[in-house]
């Protein structure tokens, strides 16, 4: 063993001291093959920070050789290290005759494909996908004869169109040009790779309409075309692909029926023509016995459901939202006992809902809002004891709302709204823990509202310590007692005031839910990653997460969170609850899952991931870093950085944290949210406006550190309105203009800090002080110590105390009633460096009418600064 070791270790000194010599000395001849390869390496840089001993390179991170020493894999799957950078043309490729495989994905390349690629002669697996590439895809790629797998998917800066002569590699199984920015139509010529299996075009901007020769694909499995710009009908061609398993086209402009021949796709399980414009479904559709999962919402199909569909036995997922469909809803849909998921909404669908529905155990999410739907709710519905979500609302249903509705332990959305409902609401519906939207507005429903005791309701500060959940699920019944107003208002507060048999039930509920699903919670995960190919994965199962390493998937998510457990809830803000999740890698972060059923709009995708991602370049100190988003059918995440602290709500409400945050800390938290805020106002182009600047939207790292969190998530909501529409924010910190102007500008941020940073002094809401402000003279006589927090002794350095009263005197003028009159963000940092004397008065002696006089002002007078 040890002599063959010396001998090896002898071996490779002289091989890389004959390698080194020819190397430089005798650079006239020419390097055999397998110098070459060692040159070239060592000229691409690739490995420059690992070494630069050619002589082991076949050890090198991510590199494999033959027997003969000549290297046939490059696959830096596992070697994260490698920095490439802009050094992928560097590599010289014709030096490389036996690579077969080449995998860069996930590592940054800059810049464009080099056109010599084409010289890696053998080479039959290119993966370049997450690359950030830009440029054109080099025509080159066509050389590359023995290609088999071919994916240069989620690189968005590509651009130019798909070259023709990818026609040529004929031995390509996997074709995945995906999220690439690619223009121009589907070339032809793509009818010649007989031997594919899978082709992905999704997420370009493809136009055009789909060729004739795709039907020669004849043995395609999997095909999707989605989020082009795909015009004219679905041709009846497509109709040879009788090997397909999934036939993906949404969101393009097809329009016409759906041929007859579709029909012929006997092993289709996985159809979505989703957000097109399609006429007519041919009875044919319902012979696809093998479907699982079929999509055709948000198109112009018109006609009944026929009682065919109960041949669709297979069938989990039925989505025909947004047509034009009439008649009935057919018994024959009862037969379908695998169903999961229904969405009949926004069609014509008249008649009643069949109360066999309730035999459909399975189902977990039923959707037949905005028909014309009438008489009562089936009891029935009460046996689908997994349902998660009901949406009925905007019908004509009348009777009451069955009893037993609260006693569907999942239900997590609820909209009865808009109906002709009757009799008094259920009052287990209170009990239903998990919802997170509940709507039972405009009907006419009367008594008492019961209590709801769920942790996910969207709840909104309405000002006097009070809360309300908005939108207001019971508004519009005018026989409906009052709503008793709930007090709780952290979920902390909220707690101590839940009935005690409720604080005995339900950790005995959960450790024993947690122990019986431990292990069937396993096996239905592991059961979900062998149909991964059937999941829905429409603006769904989209992940991205930039600055992270790893992919992360939607299950994940659910993995990581326990399926939305509220033990991991750590927040309820605007917009969503916040959980906190430790992912696969051991990186903890927080989820924010908005409420947002609606994340089907079609528009919506594409401008909310160019929104997001530019929230996400935002890099500030003083703001917490956006990771990426989820978008998922259901639901939609954005995945923040996590803060130990929590909100700085919570904290001024804590009493031990808010003894540990001393003046000195206080006044750098105000410094760092005004820090946050003008950067988004004059350092970000466009520039942000915050909109919803509260105490609970500014959270603390664990050294009580000031960061600014979810800046942009109303307009990211609200794309298509201009600042002038939609009022968000929290009461009690937004400015009093909004009330009659609607118009939102830096300057109602800059008030709602002004708020925060009174706050942050008072240790709670400055409510009292801010009605003073309109009469002025009651201020003559408050001294500023007097609203300090008490729960702080009063400083004694003589330093801290300036900074105090310096910070006091900002926030007042930050909440000055003329718009115009308050500074700008940029004047508030600007003040903060300015140098200050010492106190003229003691501050027992300040009142507030000083400080709002600016006579405190020891910087001198505002600078009018040019913004
Ligand atoms: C390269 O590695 C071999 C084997 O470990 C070693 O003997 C040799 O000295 C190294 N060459 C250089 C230039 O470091
Ligand atoms: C590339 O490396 C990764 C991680 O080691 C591995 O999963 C993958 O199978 C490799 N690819 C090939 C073609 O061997
Ligand atoms: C390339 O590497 C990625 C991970 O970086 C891996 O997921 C993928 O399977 C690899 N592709 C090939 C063809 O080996
Ligand atoms: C590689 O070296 C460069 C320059 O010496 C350095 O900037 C870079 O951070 C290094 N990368 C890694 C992964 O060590
Ligand atoms: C690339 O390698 C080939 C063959 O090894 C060689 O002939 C050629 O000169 C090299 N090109 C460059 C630019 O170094
Ligand atoms: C394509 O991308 C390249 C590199 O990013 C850029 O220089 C070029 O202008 C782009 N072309 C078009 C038509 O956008
Ligand atoms: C591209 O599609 C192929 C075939 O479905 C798949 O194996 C591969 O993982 C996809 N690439 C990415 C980055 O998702
Ligand atoms: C497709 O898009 C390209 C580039 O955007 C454009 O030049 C071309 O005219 C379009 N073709 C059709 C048929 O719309
Ligand atoms: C399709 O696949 C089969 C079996 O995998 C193979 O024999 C055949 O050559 C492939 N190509 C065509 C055009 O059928
Ligand atoms: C359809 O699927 C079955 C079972 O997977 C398979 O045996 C059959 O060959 C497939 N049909 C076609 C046309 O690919
Ligand atoms: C309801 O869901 C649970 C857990 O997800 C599952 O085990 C059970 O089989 C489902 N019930 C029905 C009738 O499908």
């Amino acid at each position: 063993m040890a002599s063959s070791l010396i001998i090896s270790v002898i071996l490779g000194v002289l091989w890389a001291t004959i390698l080194l010599s020819s190397a430089t000395t005798v650079t006239a001849a020419y390097p055999s093959p397998l110098e070459a390869e060692a040159i070239a390496l060592l000229e691409s840089r690739w490995w420059s920070n690992h070494s630069s001993n050619t002589s082991q390179r076949c050890q090198w991170p991510g590199i494999t050789c033959n027997t003969a020493e000549s290297i046939t894999q490059i696959n830096l799957s596992d070697a994260p290290n490698i920095e490439v950078g802009d050094r992928f043309g560097k590599l010289n490729f014709s030096s490389f005759p036996n690579l077969v495989l080449l995998n860069l994905s996930d590592h940054q390349l800059r810049g464009k494909i080099p056109h010599q690629i084409g010289d890696l002669s053998a080479l039959k697996y290119l993966d370049l996908s997450y690359c950030g590439l830009s440029g054109e895809l080099p025509p080159s790629l066509g050389k590359l004869t023995q290609l088999e797998f071919l994916d240069i998917s989620y690189n968005d800066n590509i651009n130019g169109s798909i070259p023709p002569q990818l026609g040529n590699l004929e031995n390509l199984v996997t074709l995945n040009l995906s999220q690439c920015g690619i223009v121009g139509p589907v070339p032809s010529a793509l009818g010649q790779l007989i031997n594919l299996q899978s082709l992905i075009l999704s997420g370009n901007q493809i136009n055009g309409s789909i060729p004739l020769e795709i039907g020669y694909l004849r043995n395609l499995t999997y095909l999707s075309l989605s989020s082009n710009r795909i015009v004219g009908p679905i041709p009846s061609a497509l109709g040879q692909l009788t090997s397909l398993q999934s036939l993906i086209l949404w969101g393009n402009q097809i329009n016409g029926s759906i041929p007859l021949e579709i029909g012929h796709l006997r092993n289709l399980t996985y159809l979505d023509l989703y957000n097109n414009r399609l006429g007519l479904i041919p009875i044919t559709l319902y012979q696809l016995t093998n479907l699982e999962i079929l999509y055709l919402d948000y198109n112009q199909l018109q006609g009944s459901i026929p009682q065919d569909i109960e041949n669709l036995e297979n069938l989990k997922l039925l989505f025909l939202t947004n047509n034009s469909f009439i008649g009935h809803i057919p018994l024959a849909l009862c037969h379908l006992t695998k169903l999961e998921y229904i969405s009949l909404s926004q069609n014509s669908l008249s008649g009643s809902i069949p109360s066999c529905i309730g035999s459909l155990s399975k189902m977990q999410y039923l959707i037949l809002g905005s028909n014309l739907l009438k008489g009562p709710i089936p009891q029935e519905i009460c046996n689908l004891a997994n349902l998660t979500s009901l949406a009925l609302s905007q019908n004509k249903l009348s009777g009451s709302i069955p009893s037993c509705v609260g006693s569907l332990s999942k239900m997590r959305y609820l909209s009865l709204d808009s109906n002709l409902l009757k009799g008094s609401i259920p009052k287990d519906i209170g009990k239903l823990f998990d919802l997170s939207y509940l709507n039972l507005s405009f009907n006419q429903l009367s008594g008492p509202i019961p209590i709801l005791y769920a942790t996910d309701l969207y709840i909104v500060d309405a000002g006097n310590g009070c809360n309300k959940i908005s939108p207001d699920p019971f508004e519009g019944n005018s026989d409906l007692s009052p709503y008793m107003c709930p007090t709780p208002v952290t979920k902390k507060a909220n707690s101590s005031r839940i009935p005690y048999y409720i604080k005995i039930f339900l950790p005995i509920a959960i450790l024993f839910t947690f122990s019986i699903l431990g292990c069937l919670l396993f096996s239905r995960f592991k059961l979900k990653n062998n149909h991964v190919s059937v999941q829905p994965t429409k603006n769904g199962d989209l992940c991205s997460i930039w600055n992270y390493d790893g992919k992360i998937a939607y299950e994940d998510i659910v993995a990581a969170t326990e399926d939305f457990d509220f033990r991991y809830c750590i927040g309820v803000g605007g917009y969503g609850s916040v959980y906190k999740a430790k992912l696969p890698c051991g990186k903890v972060v927080a989820l924010k899952k908005l409420h947002h059923l609606e994340a089907e709009n079609p528009t919506f995708d594409k401008s909310f991931r160019n929104e997001i991602k530019f929230l996400s370049e935002i890099r500030h100190r003083n703001i917490v870093k956006l990771h990426g988003f989820c978008l998922h059918r259901r639901s939609m995440f954005l995945i923040y950085e996590y803060m130990e602290k929590g909100s700085l709500f919570c904290n001024l409400r804590d009493e031990v944290n808010a003894v540990e945050m001393d003046w000195t800390r206080r006044v750098e938290i105000i410094k760092g949210i005004a820090h946050a805020l003008s950067y988004l106002h004059h350092d970000c182009c466009p520039p942000i406006v915050h909109r919803d600047i509260s105490s609970n939207n500014v959270l603390l790292n664990s050294s009580f550190e000031a960061f600014v969190a979810d800046f942009g998530t109303a307009r990211m909501l609200d794309l298509d309105s201009s600042n002038q529409t939609i009022i968000v924010g929290t009461c009690g910190y937004v400015a009093p203009e909004l009330a009659y102007t609607m118009i939102v500008t830096e300057k109602c941020d800059v008030y709602s800090f002004g708020v925060v940073a009174l706050e942050t002094l008072m240790g709670k809401h400055p409510e009292e002080v801010l009605s003073w402000l309109s009469s002025p003279t009651s201020l003559v006589n408050m001294k500023l110590v007097d609203v300090l927090d008490n729960r702080l002794p009063l400083p004694t350095s003589q330093l801290v105390t300036q900074n105090l009263v310096h910070v006091a005197t900002l926030a007042f003028a930050c909440l000055n009633p003329q718009t115009k009159s308050r500074p700008t963000m940029k004047e508030v940092c600007e003040e903060f460096l300015s140098r200050h004397t010492s106190l003229g008065i003691p501050l027992r002696m300040i009142s507030l009418l000083q400080l709002m006089n600016r006579e405190m002002h020891i910087g001198g007078k505002t600078k009018t600064c040019d913004v």
